[in-house]
């Protein structure tokens, strides 16, 4: 009877420590859950709110960004994506869609091997975003909620749109953020007739232009080219 007793009382204390650290918990993770994830500087977006990244809170690399990227710049496999984009974009500009002097969004742009190829190409105004920042090539933005004003760019370029969680909304930011008349390039795994019209009814505000299997960093891809109407 005095030992069940004794063990009465360790248990009640036990259960009092338990509840007092799971308050201490949740009273810490209160005061410091951040308001937003959104960095004050960071751009106004005027549209909808969708769903977001999570929060970047994934420590920042111990190598400076410069020296970081002149290593990753100088792999060969670094260099082969880049000229493999420089030679898709030289085709879209003797297509007669691209000039140095238009402004090309690349939606989804990963570590921004296309923004860096279009550069080169000699492309004056380039932006590139992606759910994780690349810094210079590349800034955070999510592609379903783009924080750009509507009819800016003169091309939209995207490889990702397969991977889209909206792929709807994804294609609607696209072309919103394209000017009227201007075009939305989109390239995903080869495919044929059918999986083509799908991708092309996604667009509501465009025409088609083109379709066309190309070779891109070394996989056979579909190219689909849409012309933005006039709104
Ligand atoms: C575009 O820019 C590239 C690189 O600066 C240059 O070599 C090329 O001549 C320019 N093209 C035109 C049409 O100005
Ligand atoms: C198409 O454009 C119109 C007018 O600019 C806009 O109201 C509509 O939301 C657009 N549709 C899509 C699917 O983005
Ligand atoms: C692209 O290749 C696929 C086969 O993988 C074929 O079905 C399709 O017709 C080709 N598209 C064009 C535009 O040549």
């Amino acid at each position: 009877m005095v030992m069940e007793r004794h063990i009465q009382i360790f248990l009640n204390r036990l259960s009092f420590v338990s509840i007092t650290i799971a308050t201490l918990t949740l009273l810490l993770l209160f005061l410091q859950t951040p308001q937003t994830c959104v960095p004050p500087n960071s751009p106004p977006k005027p549209h909808l709110k969708f769903p977001k990244s999570s929060c970047d809170s994934s420590p920042r690399e111990l190598l400076p960004i410069d020296k970081k990227n002149r290593r990753l710049w100088s792999s060969n496999s670094w260099q082969s994506k880049v000229s493999s984009f420089s030679h898709f974009f030289t085709s879209i500009r003797h297509l007669g869609f691209l000039h140095n002097h238009s402004k090309v969004l690349c939606v989804s742009a990963g570590a921004g091997h296309e923004v860096m190829a279009l550069s080169k190409l000699g492309t004056l105004d380039v932006t590139g975003v992606e759910l994780v920042d690349s810094p210079p090539l590349v800034s955070r933005a999510d592609p379903h909620n783009l924080p750009f004003f509507d009819n800016i760019f003169d091309l939209v370029y995207t490889g990702h749109l397969e991977e889209a969680l909206f792929p709807a909304r994804f294609v609607s930011e696209m072309e919103r953020t394209a000017r009227g008349n201007g075009v939305c390039v989109v390239v995903v795994e080869e495919c044929g007739d059918d999986d083509v019209r799908q991708i092309v009814g996604l667009f509501q505000n465009s025409s088609l232009v083109s379709v066309a299997n190309v070779s891109l960093v070394g996989l056979r891809m579909t190219r689909i080219i849409m012309r933005t109407r006039m709104s």
